[in-house]
């Protein structure tokens, strides 16, 4: 899934100019419709992240406040791990303060748009970027008060290898939150398309096949795996996120992008019937998702927190 060409790490700040440093392109070599492919994609997978965050701005919001609770006073330094386009990093520079974020990922392309990005909002002082496959480790991070990985860890080729690198960054008594997903949300009525009931649901399944092959990971028992790296788990939960009209902004715009990358990912891979179906919902034509008013748009959203031991080499 991923190929680590050379898994130098390349470190920079974001007041600094942007770097175009040594480290390593990450390759998925395929798009399954939620990581990020390497080409043209970039910029409307970048676009899916940022409609997802203001669709789900709430849950965040309430997801960060229970993680400052467990962390308590005095964080300073949060590493936010295959930060994409920033909205963890983001929201945890708003929910601590006093706190810096160092922006850790694969892409090149992700993290140039994350500090134009922090630059534009005035935080550019507040964030640094580290290029890197989380695979390899966290090269020179130690002091870490919170790690947030955020629908970043199943994309690793090796977790367990990821999270022996988390443990080292993490001061002892330091957390880290896992917050992962079922794969896509979920947007349409079961009778979206007449003559075609139960579209969305196929295509899910056709998805998840996918998924198993390309994306391993998605849906580990990440509880096990924290326990297995020497991190003790804190809190576990799982919600089922359910949003119905009065829709947030762009969720019409939001539901469009992520059809559309399932249509291009299913490809040859699900019923041209259904194929064609979903080209209705994307076309600009009467049944396009950004006019429908029928959208209900649902997720299933999982959360771990899991501290290094304080009394731990
Ligand atoms: C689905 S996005 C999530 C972005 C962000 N955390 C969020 O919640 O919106 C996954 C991110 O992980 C990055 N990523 C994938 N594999 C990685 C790896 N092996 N090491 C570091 N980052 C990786 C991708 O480039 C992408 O930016």
């Amino acid at each position: 899934m991923t190929s680590a060409a050379s898994p130098s790490p390349s470190h920079s700040h974001a007041a600094a100019s942007h770097h175009h440093g040594p480290g390593h392109r990450h390759e998925h070599g395929h798009d399954h419709g939620q990581g990020h492919a390497d080409t043209g994609q970039d910029d409307v997978f970048a676009e899916v992240l940022d409609l997802d965050a203001a669709v789900f701005a709430p849950y965040l919001t309430a997801v960060t406040g229970r993680v400052a609770d467990l962390a308590g006073d005095g964080v300073t330094h949060v590493v936010d791990l295959g930060a994409g386009t920033g909205t963890g990093t983001f929201a945890l520079l708003e929910r601590f303060p006093g706190a810096r974020v160092t922006a850790v990922d694969s892409s090149p392309a992700m993290l140039a748009r994350l500090v134009d990005a922090a630059r534009a909002k005035g935080l550019g002082d507040r964030v640094d970027t580290l290029e890197t496959d989380a695979g390899a480790g966290l090269a020179g991070l130690t002091d870490a008060d919170l790690v947030w990985a955020s629908a970043s860890l199943h994309h690793v080729d090796d977790p367990a290898a990821a999270l022996t690198g988390v443990r080292a960054a993490l001061r002892p008594g330091g957390l880290l939150a896992v917050a992962e997903l079922d794969g896509l949300p979920r947007f349409l009525p079961d009778d979206a398309v007449a003559g075609r009931p139960g579209l969305e649901a196929r295509c899910r399944a056709a998805l998840d096949g996918l998924h198993a092959e390309q994306v391993p990971h998605l849906g580990a028992d990440w509880g096990a795996l924290l326990g297995a790296a020497g991190l003790t788990v804190e809190e576990e939960r799982t919600e089922l996120l359910e949003l119905r009209a009065p829709l947030p902004a762009g969720t019409g715009e939001y539901a469009h992008l992520v059809l559309g990358r399932i249509h291009g990912a299913l490809d040859g891979r699900a019923d041209p019937a259904d194929l064609a179906a979903l080209s209705t919902l994307l076309d600009g034509g009467p049944a396009d998702v950004r006019r429908r008013d029928d959208l209900v748009v649902r997720s299933t959203r999982q959360l771990w927190v899991a501290r290094r031991p304080a009394d731990t080499p």
